[in-house]
């Protein structure tokens, strides 16, 4: 007898087919429920909903587990590169030899943009967020690719992937230079992913520029903690948007838009200026505790809380280490780490907290690092977004390969007027 749960709605009963994850998980599959009860199911957020059946990304939020594709995320930190760990999401297997080699050979030589595209730069304010850029020109870089929008053609979506990886860390560090009113770098094909875009950010046309070694690797290793994370807002975005078999880059140009919100990965940014607004107000942890736990008070502790983690958040507790590592590389003493760290400690003691389960989360730490490495606060979710990329894509493309996969269509349960006859307006 298969695995069914049983559901009891007006005296008549149905039948729910129970689904089992490999982990364990456990899902009703209520995909016949309207056309057997008439009834639907309601999860504003969709805390309790599952969207899809997916082999990438584990998490157990309380355990404090994430894996891309079985492999833990503390080993991929520990012994991988952000480009391995995108060909691992993207492809489903840490790439041989000679894949990784040609992965690499693709990815470099497709990194630079057509210089069409600086036109749209000169338009925009030099104050624009590089987010709005990011979404911006990454929608717009379609339009000189309408070679390959057949989302059902293998070639044309790798080539794709390839332009999208390649070209965003040039976007990114185009974005700043715009910000700061300096000249765009060209990348370099002979330099690593991170270490190209650390130079397209950071070098002048007037001096060689040497890369740190040691924040190459650490920016790599943030890149990793940030390549996936299952069914986040903005991989659903990415996910609902594809399902209309919309091109890859019409779904990961909504990703950054629903990523640049502050709740999500904008929330890294509003960490930085939360630990500032602390510090200038006299190191006052206490005051802003209390402020987050006002009910009447809109504030709250950026960096803290989390969906699904209800323990903590395992890149949390590695990028708390990377945090303290890279300050000791640049000798650099940054009071907002003392000021986190102490916020930290008094938050993880206070019963609110506690009760609530909110621990820091990936955005707490991440923002002290950038800074460090010389990144403006608005470059946060710009970083987030490069992150995230091969988790979005890799999500994007196992929806559209996918047999189960229909258009995105939620029902709702409607509460608005009753049925009224129109009055004409010299009635009203
Ligand atoms: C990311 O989904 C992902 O995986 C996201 C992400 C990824 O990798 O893609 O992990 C990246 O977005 C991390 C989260 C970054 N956002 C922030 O740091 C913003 C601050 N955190 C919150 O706004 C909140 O915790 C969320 C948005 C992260 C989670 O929201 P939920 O799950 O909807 O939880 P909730 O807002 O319902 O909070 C539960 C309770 C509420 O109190 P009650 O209504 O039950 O009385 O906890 C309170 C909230 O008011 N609460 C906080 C709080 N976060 C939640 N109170 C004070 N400070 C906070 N930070």
């Amino acid at each position: 007898m298969a695995d069914m749960a049983k559901l009891i709605l007006d005296g008549k009963e149905y039948q729910l087919p129970v689904v089992r994850g490999s982990e364990g998980e456990v899902g009703l599959d209520i995909s016949k429920l309207r056309a057997q009860s008439g009834a639907i199911t309601l999860d504003p957020g969709f805390g309790n909903t599952g969207a899809c059946n997916s082999a990438i990304t584990f998490l157990d939020g309380e355990q404090g587990i994430l894996r891309y594709r079985g492999y833990k995320i503390e080993d991929l930190c520990k012994n991988s590169t952000f480009l391995e760990v995108a060909h691992l999401l993207i492809n489903g297997a840490l790439p041989t030899g000679e894949q990784n080699k040609e992965w690499h050979h693709h990815i470099t030589h497709h990194s630079m943009i057509k210089e069409d595209i600086k036109r749209y730069w000169d338009a925009w304010p030099q104050t624009a967020h590089p987010m709005a850029l990011l979404s911006s020109v990454v929608s717009a870089l379609s339009t000189f690719y309408e070679d390959s929008f057949d989302v059902f053609d293998p070639r044309q979506v790798e080539i794709s992937i390839h332009r999208l990886l390649a070209k965003i860390p040039t976007v990114a560090a185009y974005a700043y230079k715009k910000s700061v009113g300096q000249p765009y770098i060209y990348p370099k094909n002979s330099l690593g992913y991170t270490e190209n875009f650390l130079r397209m950010m950071f070098a002048m046309p007037t001096e060689d520029y040497e890369v740190n070694p040691i924040l190459a690797q650490a920016l790599d290793q943030i890149l990793i903690l940030h390549a996936d994370h299952e069914q986040n807002c903005s991989t659903s975005t990415v996910r609902m948007v594809g399902s209309s078999h919309a091109n890859l880059f019409a779904s990961v140009a909504a990703g950054v838009c629903a990523l640049w919100g502050p709740l999500h990965g904008g929330a890294n940014q509003e960490v930085l200026e939360m630990l500032e607004l602390i510090q200038k107000d006299g190191g006052n942890v206490d005051k802003y505790v209390a402020k987050a736990k006002d009910k009447d008070d809109h504030f709250r502790l950026y960096g803290f809380g989390h969906r699904v983690y209800k323990n903590f958040d395992p890149r949390a507790t590695i990028l708390k280490e990377t945090a303290k590592g890279v300050l000791k590389t640049l000798g650099v003493q940054d009071p907002l780490l003392e000021v986190a760290q102490k916020l930290e400690e008094i938050a993880l003691k206070d019963p609110y907290f506690i009760e609530k389960k909110l621990y820091p989360n990936v955005d707490f730490y991440s923002g002290i690092i950038y800074k460090a490495m010389g990144f403006p606060t608005k470059m946060f979710p710009v970083l987030f977004a490069m992150g995230r990329l091969p988790g979005w894509i890799a999500q994007w493309k196992e929806m559209i390969e996918s047999p189960e996969t229909k258009i995105g269509r939620p029902r709702q349960i409607y509460t608005g007027a009753n049925v009224r006859e129109y009055v004409p307006l010299s009635k009203r």
